[in-house]
């Protein structure tokens, strides 16, 4: 797709990845939506990168994506591409967990991305065009001790993919799955006691910037690729998850948290 003259949706576009991903599109010559919480932010960003404009929404909470989608298309219309990149997430382990952090573990990104979607994907199909992007994790092809929740949430983004190809054929809707490795932006200090719980084995995954993240991504949606992983390390793990899941899920799990 070319993006230039393009709306483009970005969720959680106030930080890391989504910051990024938004001035990198705008850098292409696309209109942005902007969503998060922090309207602080969005309209930092917006005001930075001209075209762009700001809808402060919850995306845990359906009716706030039902509104946000109503003033979506009200103000730039129905978008052309929506990358679905909120997210959110303690690691622990399952006996750690309450319900309520399960629930809010699940609400984004994985609920969050399958109401946002939706919410706009009708009038997607109708006009016969459009991409739908999902920034997931390794975590969606691999399962280490110390984050249930989070695992578990993005194996449920990942059938939200997979559902979503097998729905989508033939419309002129596409979908991109973004998959990267460890990333240098807030995450890690907005989920304390998080980046402590990463397998030993992920060390020989090169860390990338959201930056490098957010080039992926628009290069992915631009070539219309159905899945990108970085870096090329990344790539080779999850190779080897596709082609042997139990060795890496051993190695996963004894190089993984224990504890304490
Ligand atoms: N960092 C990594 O190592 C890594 C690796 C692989 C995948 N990922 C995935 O990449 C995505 C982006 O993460 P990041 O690294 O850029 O982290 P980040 O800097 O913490 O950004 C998270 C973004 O999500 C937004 N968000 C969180 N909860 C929200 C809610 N309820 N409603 C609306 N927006 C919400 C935040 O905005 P507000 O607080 O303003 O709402 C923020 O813009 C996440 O889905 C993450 O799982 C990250």
């Amino acid at each position: 797709m070319d993006v230039r003259g393009k709306v483009v949706l970005v969720t959680g576009a106030s930080s890391g990845i989504g910051a990024e991903t938004a001035r990198e599109f705008a850098r292409a010559g696309a209109t942005l939506a902007l969503v998060a919480r922090n309207e602080l932010k969005l309209r930092t960003l917006a005001a930075e990168v001209g075209k762009a404009h700001v809808f402060p929404a919850d995306l845990g909470d359906p009716a706030a994506v039902t509104a946000m989608a109503d003033h979506v298309k009200a103000t730039v219309g129905v978008p052309d591409v929506i990358v679905n990149n909120a997210g959110a997430g303690l690691w622990l382990f399952a006996d750690e967990t309450t319900p309520e952090q399960f629930r809010e573990q699940a609400a984004v990104p994985y609920l969050a991305a399958g109401y946002v979607t939706t919410a706009f994907l009708g009038d997607m199909v109708r006009r016969g065009s459009g991409r739908i992007v999902v920034v997931n994790s390794p975590a969606s092809r691999i399962a280490w001790p110390g984050a249930f929740g989070y695992t578990a949430a993005r194996w449920g983004l990942r059938g939200l993919v997979a559902a979503l190809r097998a729905d989508l054929r033939g419309t002129g809707v596409g979908v991109t799955e973004i998959v990267p490795g460890k990333v240098s932006s807030d995450y890690f200090a907005n989920n304390p006691g998080s980046e402590q719980r990463i397998p030993r084995i992920a060390s020989i995954i090169p860390t990338v910037s959201p930056e490098q993240v957010a080039r992926a991504l628009v290069n992915a949606t631009r070539r219309d690729r159905r899945r990108t992983a970085l870096p090329v390390m990344m790539r080779l793990m999850l190779g080897a998850a596709w082609a042997s899941p139990s060795v890496t899920s051993w190695l996963s799990t004894v190089t993984g948290a224990r504890r304490s």
